[in-house]
């Protein structure tokens, strides 16, 4: 336990500064804000915050379109605040990791303004420009959030590629003078102290170097209006992810980052192993995204995915597990069944805390806030969503009320909206009659919101702050082996988690069902000393052979050898 590095032993907190607290009335967001909340941080007892973009952005994705890569986005505060926010945080040992955007950069950044002014520009071959064919774009690729992937600039009449929105040129990393720029930005952050990155989009980094036509099943539109499962999507990016040439620029990177002390971390948003590389010396984590890709969160699913992640690691790596995020729904309402939603928010933030890895929570979720259903287009802010109404309606034809339901059930606005503190309108993140940027879910006013969980113990916050200590007090579920207990079991999820070099053992219990369960285990040792139940268990000693599980149950015990 004591060889592990700071970012193997934290639990990871993101923050959507836009979202979090807003310190000057604007309705967003900021850096002031953040900076008056790290004591509630420090209570609930995370580790470390990763944080969304906060650089200066036209904010057509968000923030992840970014025209400054050194900068604060004014809606954020200024360079100054961000320092003060950095040292705050280190001084109640929260460990800050940025967002940090490789594969493209906003269209109104001053590379792209510079390179795409004509064509012989410095900086022209900084992103990727191609000439058309036969009178349209180069080829067929599609963009992950609109149709065409290349987008014809009339002034110099070729088209620039974007893998994602338009708005957001993909720069070329075959120029060195691309990679040298974005490592500047990389030092500008280090040298200030922040702890790490988490690298947004690295599959889409380089497209396959001859151009070649995907065999489309439909137009671009319409692959817009259906959900294709991972192994349809794969194929259908397979020249533009993926691309030769990317485990060297993450070497690279890591080289770069292991020249500052102090253990700064890479965390990759890509689910695929290999960008661990030998295990240590590409990205230290890399999210386990199969792991949340299911309608239910089911024992058979994660026990599944528990076995193919960890084996398929390369030696020295380590895990690294997540339910949600910016992009996806949230926990409360993915997995919630609607009957039972408080009981399984527990089972799962369990579930985050006991399996083997680091694991990242979102904000809000120990609140138990949920996805905002949209009341009407005007009202959007993410601007894939509005585009893919646009095209449903323009080019599909589908008519408008239709169109928006779709589009409000899915757009990633529903799990950007305000954090949700207080009791007051507004939920206490702007002062009552200020224009928040999204709408505050109402929910706020029914008990969903930081200041009345608080004071009642038996909240899904103090659950929240109960989990995490217990945690942090136990070394094998932090550092622990992870080994699989009755793998038929259809209702509970159970397992070992064993420090490896002591003979220190803990069991997690972890029953996913609304029925009791009579659970028999069949190891050497039969009983374990109880370390935490959200069930009032009389006995703190538990007999192995016939454990009997309350619906809902979430049993944590340390093995009692001889
Ligand atoms: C992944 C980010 O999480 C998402 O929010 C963003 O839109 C895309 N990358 C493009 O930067």
């Amino acid at each position: 336990m004591n060889t592990l590095k700071w970012w193997q032993k934290a639990v990871f907190y993101q923050i959507y500064p836009r979202s979090f607290a807003d310190g000057n009335s604007d309705g967003i967001g900021d850096f002031p804000g953040m900076s008056a909340r790290l004591d509630y941080l420090r209570e609930l007892g995370v580790d470390a915050v990763w944080l969304s973009p906060h650089y200066p952005s036209p904010y057509l994705d968000c923030g992840y379109d970014i025209s400054d890569y050194t900068g604060v986005g004014p809606e954020y505060g200024t360079l100054e605040d961000f320092k003060h926010f950095l040292e705050e945080a280190h001084h109640r040992d929260i460990r800050v990791v940025l967002d940090l955007v490789l594969n493209h950069t906003s269209h109104l950044h001053p590379w792209f303004i510079e390179s795409s002014s004509n064509l012989d520009n410095p900086k022209r071959d900084w992103y990727v420009w191609k000439d058309g064919k036969d009178g349209g774009p180069p080829n067929n690729w599609t963009s992950i959030f609109s149709g065409s992937a290349w987008e014809l600039d009339p002034k110099t009449g070729q088209y620039y590629y974007h893998a994602f929105l338009k708005e957001q040129p993909d720069l070329n990393w075959h120029n060195p003078e691309v990679k040298q720029a974005m490592w500047e930005a990389v030092r500008f952050w280090l040298d200030m102290g922040v702890d790490g990155f988490r690298l947004d989009a690295i599959a889409t980094i380089y497209e396959h170097h001859d151009l070649p036509d995907h065999t489309l099943p439909l137009t671009p539109a319409e692959l817009l209006n259906i959900k294709l499962n991972r192994s349809q999507y794969e194929q259908l990016m397979r020249f533009q992810t993926h691309q030769p040439g990317l485990h060297d620029l993450m070497q690279e990177l890591r080289g770069l980052v292991d020249e500052y002390p102090g253990d700064r971390v890479l965390v990759g948003e890509d689910d695929n192993v290999a960008y661990h590389g030998t295990g240590d010396d590409e990205l230290h984590l890399v999210f386990n995204f199969p792991l949340m890709e299911t309608e239910r969160l089911t024992p058979e699913h994660i026990r599944a995915n528990q076995a193919i992640r960890l084996a398929d690691l390369p030696p020295g790596a380590w895990p690294c597990n997540t339910l949600g995020n910016h992009d996806t729904s949230r926990v409360w309402s993915r997995y919630g069944d609607g009957e039972h939603d408080a009981a399984l928010a527990r089972l799962h933030l369990a579930l985050m805390l006991t399996l083997k890895g680091t694991p990242f929570l979102y904000n809000g979720e120990e609140i138990g806030m949920s996805d905002l259903i949209l009341d009407n287009v005007s009202q959007l802010r993410d601007t894939a969503a509005t585009f893919r109404y646009q095209v449903f309606t323009e080019r599909l034809g589908m008519p408008p009320e239709e169109a928006f339901n779709k589009v409000a059930a899915s757009t990633r606005d529903r799990c950007r909206t305000p954090f949700q503190w207080n009791n007051d309108p507004n939920s206490g993140f702007s002062p009552p009659g200020v224009e928040t940027w999204l709408p505050v879910n109402p929910n706020y006013a029914t008990g969903v919101n930081a200041a009345t969980q608080q004071d009642d113990p038996d909240s899904l916050l103090n659950f929240y702050r109960e989990m995490l200590r217990l945690r942090r007090n136990t070394p094998a579920l932090v550092g622990g082996e992870y080994l699989a207990l009755n793998p038929h079991s259809e209702d509970y999820f159970a397992f070992l988690r064993h420090e490896a070099g002591t003979d220190k053992t803990c069991l997690v219990v972890l029953n996913f069902s609304d029925q009791e369960q009579a659970v028999i285990f069949e190891l050497e040792v039969n009983q374990a000393r109880l370390l935490f139940s959200n069930e009032d268990r009389q006995e703190q000693t538990l007999a192995l052979d016939g454990l009997n599980l309350k619906p809902f149950e979430i049993v944590v015990a340390e093995l009692v050898e001889g």
